[in-house]
């Protein structure tokens, strides 16, 4: 028995870089959920006997809509549903369900890195039959139905179902599988990863620590890293999932995962500290005393993959979004293999990986993934940095050293100005663009301009054009500052600032970041302005 449901279009449900993300009290409103839900079955492409996966962060609200999303893909003709048990996968485990089990896509229920809890944020991302997220094309398509949308269907059974027991059961013609949202993905690291020679150093004396910041990480990192590598119990921290994160921001980077950081600039650090976000595809990277960027990270993983089995075979080529720093390219140029450049967003890398055309993928927000999954995968990171570890025998330092020895160093740093009047955002976008066809060849400083663009994407594999994807200033030597509006917010609008100076072999490889970017700050704030538009004088996070 089917309900069919009489509605009128919300505006505003725009799939943004990663899903629609909202705060809790708007997806509350009755019909909300529903109608961008039914919006997406009615575009979504599916054949007879489709299967869909549904699983989430375990954020506030997760089980009331993922409750909802199965009545509504039985009356909308799946023939199966995947669902994690507690309503619980993590997004690169959602992408490896839905390829494993050939399902014709998934609904993830995340807010990634943003916080939990009733007044906090929420989200629905939908990703297509590669596991990965929808491409422009899909969430577009998406967006106009829900523009028109005048009726959502759900069934009237199924209100029962118990998302916390394992196991089978039906809902009208449809099965509903909850499935134990951990296993698949273990089993998965440990096909592409030595976990032999990792448990072997674990013996010998490696030490890590792991926040997984009570979000949806703790149950994979405790199965992988304690369970199957026998790193010590406690090894894994805030390990229990919970609907606020514990009241914090699960994003982790150097203002949230703060007491990770001052444990590892401590004595006593162990070798590795690492942390993952709310639904567990980001990453952080610490080693003893010293912090490596996500852009470090992409190049020194992409130089030293071939110490895991799934990468001995070598690398197919290397993609990076366009304001990450330009380190994974010379690791790229030196292995002989294409260095991509897309736009922000996880699925710019998915017709790149799934045309073979690249191996690792990784983006200055704390990404990075493989053609594993079509997801950034945090726990990935970790294991593949373990492998290295393992494999070398080398402390992280010495392995980011020797890589700045060989390839030179790309001196990064991003900040963020958060929660910004839009005017006042659209304000700095505006002015800076106005300039761009001038500067070339303007000196700023002791720096002297040799590109400005607004850089715009054609995906290489299926022509897909992407415009205004951020603002690109570059200066002679291989320096630049970049500026674009984040797509992930859900209050105001966030600018980024992305500051970078390429120091070669010869130059300064040991200097502080900030220090050494003090000339592009200083021509960042000339040209683009910020603080004079919006009255910010410093930035919300620095990262
Ligand atoms: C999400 C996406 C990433 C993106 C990041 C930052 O995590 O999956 O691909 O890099 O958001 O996006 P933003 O638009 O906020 O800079
Ligand atoms: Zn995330």
């Amino acid at each position: 028995m089917i309900t069919t449901v009489a509605a009128t279009p919300f505006s505003g449900q725009k799939p943004g870089t990663s899903g629609l993300r909202k705060k809790v009290r708007v997806f509350q409103q009755p019909g909300y959920a529903e109608t961008f839900i039914q919006s997406v079955f009615d575009v979504a492409e599916r054949g007879e006997g489709a299967a869909l996966v549904i699983g989430g962060d375990g954020r506030f609200h997760n089980r009331a809509v993922i409750a909802t999303a199965i009545r509504m893909a039985a009356a909308n003709g799946y023939a199966r549903v995947l669902v994690g048990q507690g309503g619980i996968l993590s997004t690169p485990a959602a992408s490896h369900v839905i390829r494993k089990y050939r399902a014709s896509g998934g609904l993830i229920l995340s807010a990634s890195h943003n916080p939990g809890g009733p007044d906090e944020d929420f989200g629905i991302k939908y990703n297509i039959a590669n596991g990965g997220p929808a491409p422009e094309a899909v969430t577009e398509a998406i967006y106009a139905r829900t523009q028109a949308i005048d009726r959502w269907m759900i069934a009237e059974d199924g209100a029962d179902i118990d998302l916390d027991r394992i196991g089978t059961s039906l809902i009208g013609d449809m099965i509903v599988d909850v499935i134990d949202p951990v296993a698949d993905y273990a089993d998965l690291m440990e096909q592409l990863f030595d976990f032999a020679a990792i448990r072997e150093a674990v013996r010998g004396g490696l030490t890590m620590a792991f926040d997984a910041m009570h979000a949806v990480t703790g149950p994979y990192a405790t199965e992988i890293l304690e369970r199957r590598l026998g790193f010590p119990t406690g090894t894994v921290h805030n390990g229990t999932p919970l609907e606020d994160f514990g009241g914090h921001h699960p994003d982790p980077n150097l203002v949230h995962a703060r007491v990770l950081y001052d444990l590892m600039m401590s004595p006593d650090a162990p070798a590795l500290g690492a942390a993952s976000d709310g639904d567990g595809d980001r990453n952080l990277i610490i080693g003893k005393g010293i912090f490596i960027t996500p852009s470090d990270s992409l190049a020194m993983l992409a130089a030293n993959a071939h110490h895991a089995p799934a990468y001995a075979g070598g690398l197919k080529g290397i993609a990076r979004s366009m304001p990450t720093s330009a380190a994974a390219d010379r690791v790229a140029e030196a292995l002989g293999i294409p260095a991509w450049e897309t736009p922000t967003g996880w699925k710019f890398f998915g017709t790149l990986l799934d045309a073979g055309k690249a191996t690792i993928c990784g983006e200055e927000s704390a990404g990075t993934g493989s053609d594993h999954v079509r997801e950034k995968d945090g726990l990935w990171a970790v294991l593949l940095w373990l492998n290295i570890l393992a494999a070398t025998g080398k402390p992280v330092r010495q392995i980011a050293e020797e890589h700045w020895a060989r390839f030179g160093r790309n001196y990064y740093a991003r900040f963020d100005y958060e929660n910004v009047d839009s005017a006042a955002a659209e304000a700095v976008v505006a002015a800076l663009t106005a300039q761009l066809a001038d500067l070339p060849g303007t000196a700023v400083g002791p720096l002297t301009v040799s590109m400005a663009d607004s850089f715009a994407y054609t995906d290489p594999v299926d022509g897909a054009v992407s415009a205004d994807q951020g603002l690109r200033i570059g200066f002679a030597g291989g320096s630049r500052f970049v500026v674009r509006l984040s797509g992930t917010g859900t209050q105001g609008a966030t600018i980024r600032l992305y500051l970078e100076r390429y120091e070669p072999l010869d130059g300064i490889l040991d200097g502080d970041t900030l220090t050494m970017l003090t000339d592009i700050i200083d021509a960042a704030e000339k040209l683009a302005r910020i603080a004079a538009l919006t009255g910010r004088t410093a930035p919300d996070v620095v990262t």
